[in-house]
């Protein structure tokens, strides 16, 4: 089937020709067209140009369906690289908690956060996860997610981190857009270990990780690298079982403190580190000429109220960045992307251009999708989403309360919800 959009007011994010990331002074382009039209055949983009070059042979087709999308804009949909949208139930008392004046490590130091999440998570079936998940997922798609990678990590033993991975595996089945899954096992110190982390490390190492990968249930390998958590030894230990059954990593690091959890993931070719409040010149020097793409985290600095990432001079200085909205019932109980963009343009002074880069190519790149998603190009998947009435990019970052998401696509069908 082949689907037409047309009078498109603004086509946002094509390439003619493909890249797989931008960085540096690329950040602020973002190529569009005025006035266009998108043909998608199947599930794959396959032309799009001005108006005026719509080739009269498309109007004869009588399988096609035409869409009229005047005064509404077209981007390619989200890619969020960063969530832990498996989970039991929320975490609102904690938040009460904090209002009162505790701090999230204090609330992990009582037993609540993570591990809160762990014994609910035990407590509760493979059936109810997936249910409640897929709620969320559902959600996201409609707030214009297109893509989104999702981790385990409230198991924290062998059997819950299985058990959470299999229903990952089970939303990559039955999910209409894109599911990548990250191992992480190493999210916090079980209460039992606490006096003696390495023995859970060892567990992670010499359990979890060969099941996890003889049953093929992650692409990725992660690691809560940071005060409190785990060591930068552990964390190399844990990402070099991983690599030996080829889990690329994907790690948390540099949320609490300078920890040396960016270089540890640099080492190990990390695809992402994430999170980045505490960057130094050593921890940009670093990324400088990796393949790790430095992935922040607006929702979470927020919503804890933490020192924001310095953005502009990882940008100035030449990376790449990708903004992901870490969706998680502790520290950032929101999968809305939109939202996420104004936080880059509003608390992190990105342009609205360099907001489209981080949220689409570059996520996508983070969870290593980037030759089928993450702009408009011949042959990537269309996956879409058509605005509301507005004025140009600069009103989505704006307006940053309005849903002005109206239609979304996903692998060329129109959703309707
Ligand atoms: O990315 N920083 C570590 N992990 C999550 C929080 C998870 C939770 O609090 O449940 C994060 O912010
Ligand atoms: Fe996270």
């Amino acid at each position: 089937m082949k689907l037409l959009l047309e009078n498109i007011k603004e086509l946002v994010q094509v390439e003619d020709q493909p890249v797989l990331f931008r960085a540096g002074k690329e950040m602020a382009k973002v190529n569009t067209i005025k006035n266009a039209f998108l043909i998608i055949r199947d599930e794959v983009i396959e032309d799009f140009g001005p108006m005026d070059q719509l080739k009269d042979k498309y109007l004869d087709d009588d399988l096609l369906i035409e869409i009229d999308c005047s005064n509404r804009l077209v981007y390619p949909s989200f890619c969020d690289s960063h969530t832990h949208l498996v989970y039991a139930a929320p975490r609102e008392k904690e938040f009460v908690d904090r209002i009162k004046g505790l701090s999230y490590e204090e609330i992990a130091r009582r037993g609540g956060g993570i591990l809160n999440s762990a014994k609910l998570l035990h407590e509760t079936s493979e059936e109810e996860l997936y249910e409640s998940a897929m709620e969320r997922l559902w959600e996201i798609v409609k707030m214009g997610t297109g893509a989104v990678e999702i981790k385990s990590g409230y198991g924290l033993n062998t059997e819950d981190e299985l058990k959470m991975l299999r229903v990952i595996q089970q939303i990559k089945r039955t999910s209409p857009i894109c599911v990548r899954a990250n191992f992480l096992g190493a999210h916090a110190i079980p209460l039992g270990y606490k006096n003696n982390p390495s023995e859970y490390v060892d567990i992670i190492i010499n359990e979890m990780i060969p099941q996890v990968a003889a049953e093929e249930l992650a692409d990725f390998i992660d690691v809560f690298c940071d005060q409190g958590f785990f060591s930068v030894e552990d964390t190399e230990r844990i990402l070099m079982a991983g690599l030996k059954y080829g889990l690329r990593p994907k790690i948390h690091a540099n949320e609490l403190g300078l920890t040396g959890g960016i270089q540890a993931g640099v080492k190990y070719n990390a695809l992402s580190v994430d999170h980045l409040e505490y960057v130094g010149e050593d921890e940009i020097a670093a990324l400088i000429d990796s393949e790790t793409m430095p992935t922040v985290l607006p929702g979470a600095a927020f919503f804890l109220n933490m020192k924001l990432s310095p953005v502009r001079e990882m940008i100035e200085a030449g990376l790449p960045v990708a903004l992901a909205s870490d969706f998680n019932p502790g520290s950032s109980p929101s999968g809305n992307m939109s939202l996420i963009s104004a936080m880059g343009c509003i608390n992190f002074k990105m342009l609205p251009e360099e907001v489209i880069n981080a949220t689409t190519l570059n996520t996508a790149y983070a969870m290593g999708i980037s030759e089928s998603y993450g702009s408009i190009a011949r042959g990537k998947i269309a996956n879409l989403f058509i605005t509301t009435e507005i004025p140009g990019i600069e009103y989505l970052p704006y307006a940053y309360g309005s849903n002005l998401i109206e239609t979304v696509i996903i692998n060329g069908e129109v959703q309707n919800f």
